[in-house]
């Protein structure tokens, strides 16, 4: 099933507005050098219903992985985990468009492993674009993608699934070798076919280098503000974690809101000042 109604009855969902029409891969194309993308990581439904009326661009990051599951990096994340995210971000939202990360693993074997892994991912969550790492290696299995019907989104610079290779998430480009390698890998996947390009923890010269020279539009982290859109992880920009990355600006506090709220609570119920007659149910 890839698209659901919310049952109001049964869940904690509130009701969607009419659904309108999805932002769709073409759509998003035609933004390059125009509107800024806003684009932001989400992976539950209600998150998704709280952020799709402010944005075009929804992604089931799998950087879930380190945000939902408490996993050490993106590795372990399964396509059985992005399919069932991807779905709940799907029936949560109306209007952005919905991308999924392929997960390490799924794709890099072959351009017939990538498809067979992309097909799962939209027929089991309805949604419209897959995203996946990788430069240059991967332009033609973004080719094979894109020519089949599977609109994707590239991912260069620092690309978090190599991060045992790249020994760390050091931002990229730093020498002219590296930024040199972005930038071509930046154009490889372009030319390849994605319709948008996320360009992660670059320099901010070679952000915008790459931005002029690809046709589709790029979506920054840690990038450029020249870039065509922006993205970040949501928890991090709401500020649900401690540590702030540097590229993050915080636009929340929920971890003290949480924090309070619990605290609170716990001194309710301790102290028996919770539940009050309004909250209880009494026979007639
Ligand atoms: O997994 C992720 O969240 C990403 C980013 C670009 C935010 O790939």
């Amino acid at each position: 099933m890839s698209t659901y109604t919310i049952d109001t009855a049964t869940s904690r969902a509130t009701p969607s507005p009419a659904p309108g029409k999805r932002l769709t891969a073409p759509a998003l194309l035609a933004r390059k050098g125009k509107e800024p993308i806003v684009a932001l990581t989400a992976y539950t439904m209600r998150m998704a219903q709280l952020l799709d009326p402010h944005c075009d661009l929804l992604l089931v990051g799998d950087s879930l992985g380190q945000v939902i599951y408490g996993l050490p990096s993106t590795i372990p994340v399964s396509l059985e985990m992005m399919c069932a995210h991807g779905a709940a971000v799907v029936r949560g939202s109306w209007h952005a468009m919905v991308a999924v990360d392929m997960p390490f693993g799924s794709y890099e074997e072959s351009p017939q492993q990538a498809f067979r892994s992309a097909a799962r991912v939209l027929k089991e969550t309805g949604a419209a674009a897959v995203k996946l790492e990788g430069g240059a290696a991967m332009a033609e299995t973004v080719a094979f993608l894109a020519k089949r019907g599977i609109p994707v989104i590239g991912h260069v610079g620092l690309t978090p699934q190599a991060v045992n290779a790249l020994g760390g998430y050091r931002a990229r480009g730093r020498d002219e070798a590296e930024a040199e390698k972005v930038l071509a890998d930046a154009r490889a996947v372009a030319e390849a076919g994605c319709f948008a390009l996320v360009i992660e923890g670059v320099l901010e010269e070679v952000a915008a280098a790459a931005t002029k020279a690809v046709a589709c539009p790029t979506i920054g982290i840690g990038a450029s503000v020249s870039c065509d859109g922006q993205i970040l992880v949501t928890e991090d920009m709401m500020g649900l974690f401690e540590r702030t990355p540097r590229f993050v600006k915080r636009f929340g506090d929920l971890a003290s809101e949480i924090k309070t709220a619990a605290a609170a609570y716990a001194e309710d119920v301790r102290s028996r000042a919770f539940p009050t007659e309004e909250q209880i149910y009494r026979g007639k």
